[in-house]
């Protein structure tokens, strides 16, 4: 997208406004993807329950997918529920889930407006069938979207899609000797699409927590202390000019200027 399409949407004067105008469009991040950390101790600071929290996730969900589409972001993927995130009370997952659900729900226009494809990545198989009933309904109303696509990370563990693309591979009869890094790649979850170049943690946590492993090998990571309900698209600017910043040199060296000189 543009610029314009960012402005059309911060109010004039700003400090949002001062910071997309940093923005290099030519240098954005393809694939941004962000583990949501802080909901419960946002809550706790309130004296509030943990799954307030959550719920005051959703308003930072909305502002993150749309900031990023307008930004121009290639691919988005939000870390929502791993697969260890089971060990937490009943009522606290089946409150996720029923956000899950009515955020799809409520979001859905938002979404057609956008040009976004909506996809799961996970284990989504195990989820309860009225969760996956609803999560079918967004991917096949907008899978004919050629915007920005939005992966939302659910019952998802780095470590078991592994896992099962090496089940995929073996499945599949693929040679040992004709399995290298390109077609491991094709067999995850995220086939087809760029690694992800930008890896957003909130809440100060120095942790991947088993978040999409395969692919965040060269990924720059950047940490903010907001916790996740605090998140806005104020952070989101933040975090691409941050990673504007950076050097990235894949294991190579940064070629010196007085080696570019020689010819
Ligand atoms: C981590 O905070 C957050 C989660 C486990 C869930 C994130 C889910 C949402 C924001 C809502 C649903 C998402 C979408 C995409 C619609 P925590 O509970 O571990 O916080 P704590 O570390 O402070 O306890």
């Amino acid at each position: 997208m543009s610029l314009e399409q960012l402005l059309a949407w911060i109010p004039p004067g700003s400090p949002d406004e001062a910071l997309a105008r940093r923005i290099n469009f030519d240098q954005l991040p393809s694939h941004v993807a962000i583990i949501m950390d802080g909901n419960g101790r946002w809550a706790a600071q309130r004296h509030l329950p943990r799954v307030e929290g959550h719920r005051a996730g959703i308003d930072s969900v909305r502002d993150v997918v749309e900031t990023s589409a307008r930004l121009g972001i290639d691919v988005l993927t939000l870390y929502a529920f791993s697969v260890e995130n089971w060990k937490r009370p009943r009522a606290e997952i089946n409150t996720l889930m029923t956000l899950l659900k009515r955020y799809i729900r409520l979001e859905l226009s938002t979404l057609l407006k956008n040009n976004i494809r909506f996809q799961v990545i996970g284990r989504s198989e195990e989820l309860a069938p009225d969760v996956q009933r609803e999560l079918e309904i967004g991917i096949r109303q907008t899978a004919a979207n050629t915007g920005m696509l939005f992966n939302i990370a659910l019952n998802y563990g780095g470590r078991s899609e592994i896992v099962d693309a090496a089940r995929r591979a073996i499945a599949s009869g693929i040679a040992a000797a004709d399995l290298d890094e390109r077609r491991f790649s094709e067999l995850l979850y995220t086939a087809r699409q760029p690694d992800p170049d930008l890896l957003i943690r909130t809440s100060g946590e120095m942790r991947v927590s088993n978040f999409l492993l395969w692919q965040i090998a060269y990924a720059e990571i950047w940490v903010t202390e907001t916790l996740w309900p605090d998140f806005r698209r104020r952070h989101l600017l933040e975090a691409v000019l941050a990673y504007q910043k950076r050097d990235r040199r894949y294991g190579g060296i940064k070629p010196s200027p007085v080696a570019l000189s020689i010819k």
